[in-house]
């Protein structure tokens, strides 16, 4: 990524290097926030008007206004980005904070305006045979807050999560809260047992992500076993075939969990489900 590239910031295009944000930004100070990931594949926006009913939801949820949703020409700013920075795959970053206040206090003041900021960055996703290979991932206490369904700038827990992952090696961390899975440090889990492909029903311990949504839309539209349940640490310990999925990768196989090999390599069922995911972002983005 480069810093000359432009950058969407309050009404203003700048270079990446060039913007920049009072100090009593509350998204600064606080986390107070929310933002949206939004994948861009061959210059076409995927899922967009999912992503923003989702942005809409979060903001709702933290008290800010999501009219302002429909007071700016999100469609021109994430065109006008592709168009002058020139990129084919990357994924568009919206990051809404309740704006900049008067002192910090976490009594927000309620005449304030929203900060939003729009940018693009550049992605690589993993190739088919990195996918196949699949991934490690590691097993963790879901320490972070009760309304994980927010999506929210504040994520420490799950940056935190997220590198204690990496440090071990592997790509992921799934989340166990209260002996049940949730979810990932970032990405919703699917597990398969005896071909059934499950996943945690939504609820405040997770995200609803959209890639969990279309890949739930493709499974059923394909006829394959599918519940969305509780699901314990036992059943994802015992799972046939382990997935990731998020935005940045859309199916991403798990095949050893800590020390627990799940399987030699990515499963049928997960590379099935990569496949149709793979013809379907193809037909969307052409
Ligand atoms: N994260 N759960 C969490 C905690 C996430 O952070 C993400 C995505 C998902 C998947 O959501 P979606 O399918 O809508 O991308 C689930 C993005 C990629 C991020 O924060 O960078």
């Amino acid at each position: 990524m480069s810093q000359s590239e432009v950058v969407y910031l309050n009404g203003d295009y700048s270079s990446k290097k060039e913007a920049s944000l009072s100090i009593l930004d509350r998204g600064f100070l606080f986390g107070d926030g929310v933002y949206e990931l939004i994948p861009i594949h061959n210059k076409k926006i995927f899922y967009m008007n999912d992503h923003f009913d989702r942005l809409k939801k979060s903001l709702e949820l933290i008290d800010i206004n999501p009219d302002i949703i429909n007071q700016i020409d999100f469609k021109t700013i994430i065109s006008t980005l592709i168009d002058t920075n020139g990129y084919d795959n990357h994924f568009i970053y919206i990051h809404i904070s309740r704006g900049v206040d008067r002192s910090r206090n976490h009594i927000y003041n309620t005449d304030i305006k929203p900060t939003i900021l729009v940018m693009g960055e550049n992605y690589q996703p993993f190739s088919k045979e990195i996918i196949q290979e699949g991934k490690k991932a590691i097993l963790e206490d879901d320490y972070r807050w009760l309304r994980s369904n927010i999506k929210s700038t504040s994520l420490l827990a799950n940056v935190l999560i997220k590198n204690k992952a990496s440090s071990d090696g592997a790509y992921e961390a799934l989340l166990i809260r209260d002996g049940f899975l949730t979810e990932g440090s970032a990405s919703n889990v699917f597990i398969v047992k005896n071909k059934l492909i499950k996943t945690p029903t939504l609820s405040n311990k997770l995200l609803p992500g959209i890639t969990r949504k279309f890949l739930t839309d493709l499974i059923k539209k394909h006829k394959l076993n599918f519940k969305e349940c509780d699901i314990s640490k036992d059943e994802v310990l015992d799972s046939d075939e382990i997935f990731c999925s998020s935005s940045t990768n859309p199916v991403v196989p798990i095949i050893q969990l800590n020390d627990n090999l799940i399987s030699e390599k990515a499963g049928p069922v997960t590379m099935n489900i990569y496949s149709h995911a793979q013809e379907f972002i193809k037909d969307y983005c052409t």
